[in-house]
């Protein structure tokens, strides 16, 4: 069955609501990558996430080795690479760890994000993480070069706040067409402050995403897409089968047995569920992971089952 599709910010682009995350095929066999990107390819999904830090902590890796590893193993033909849409993402740099907007850093990193993934073009690109000596007009003119050059035909972000991506606006010309932030039934800090608004001594009411960041992204035709979607937390495991989460798997494997399918494909609906049209961004390096995530693009749970799921995980519906 074909996925889902969601508008693409205010282009008039669709793309798939699920799409592959290649951060962790660092150290995967070409035989690997190439059973993976099959299987994305099989279940519809023609869209695949990188960024230039990806693989950068494997041994004898470095910055670019995902984006490498994926060219290396698959060698797309030029009508293949037509056919996918291959999003990167600059700003994170390492040694000392930080952050860098800036004209250079930018047009540098694409540069070589472009010879690594044996490429001419970018269909996205997005800065990773917000950067405090961030100079919008900087961004502006890297954006600019990039666009007018045909290196990078759209621009979005990563974990950026509304204000933050406002700021940009005031230099940026090109749409900001995605923000790819942290989103899993148990990590959802962005949908469950707004649950929690004006609620007194309750965790989920802090705000931890600048403030409104799903409607701001919904006002704006800004599209979300979602990372980490099974983790418990940052990088701590997969909430699925966790004896931490018993209430959440159980309430998982009840809605799973009900639409046929497997609690994974129920994590996934929780986000694609969302009317915000979100893309849920997959991490797992197995191809019979991405079918099953994949059954998960059209299923249109109930507003109970929704709120149920939420609830098990532990946020407070008040
Ligand atoms: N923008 C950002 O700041 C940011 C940050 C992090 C990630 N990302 C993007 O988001 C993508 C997804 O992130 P993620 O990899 O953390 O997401 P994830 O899909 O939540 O986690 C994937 C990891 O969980 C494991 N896993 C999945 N299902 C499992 C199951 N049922 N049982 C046990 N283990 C299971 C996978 O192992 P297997 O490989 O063995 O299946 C893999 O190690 C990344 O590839 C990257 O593209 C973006």
């Amino acid at each position: 069955m074909p996925l889902k599709t969601v508008p693409f910010g205010t282009t008039n682009l669709k793309v798939p609501n699920v799409v592959a995350g290649m951060m962790r095929i660092a150290g995967d066999s070409d035989d690997q990558i190439r059973a993976l990107y099959a299987a994305s390819r099989e279940a519809g999904i023609d869209f695949f996430d990188h960024a230039d830090l990806y693989g950068f902590n494997h041994p004898g890796g470095g910055f670019h080795r995902c984006e490498q590893r994926f060219a290396q193993a698959l060698r797309l033909s030029p009508s293949e690479r037509e056919e996918i849409a291959l999003q990167t993402k600059t700003s994170i740099v390492d040694a000392p760890w930080g952050y860098d907007q800036s004209y250079e850093h930018i047009v540098s990193s694409v540069e070589d994000s472009l010879k690594a993934l044996g490429t001419d073009y970018l269909d996205v690109l997005l800065l990773h993480r917000p950067d405090s000596l961030v100079e919008p007009e900087e961004v502006a003119r890297a954006f600019d070069h990039l666009e007018e050059s045909g290196k990078v035909r759209a621009f979005g972000v990563s974990n950026h706040t509304p204000r933050q991506i406002d700021l940009l606006r005031t230099a940026v010309s090109q749409p900001i067409v995605a923000n790819q932030v942290q989103l899993s039934i148990t990590h959802s800090t962005i949908i469950a402050q707004g649950l929690s608004s004006n609620m007194a001594d309750q965790g989920d009411s802090v705000t931890r995403d600048g403030g409104g960041l799903v409607d701001y992204a919904r006002i704006n035709g800004i599209t979300l897409q979602a990372w980490s979607p099974f983790q418990k937390g940052f990088q701590d495991g997969v909430f699925l089968n966790s004896p931490d989460y018993p209430e959440l798997n159980a309430e998982l494997n009840r809605l799973a047995s009900k639409y046929q399918v497997t609690p994974t494909a129920i994590a996934v609906a929780w986000i694609t569920r969302h009317p915000a049209g979100m893309q849920v961004v997959l991490g797992t390096t197995k191809p019979r992971r991405v079918a099953e995530a994949a059954a998960g693009s059209d299923i249109a749970l109930m507003r109970s089952e929704w709120y149920g799921l939420i609830k098990a995980a532990g946020h407070n519906v008040p």
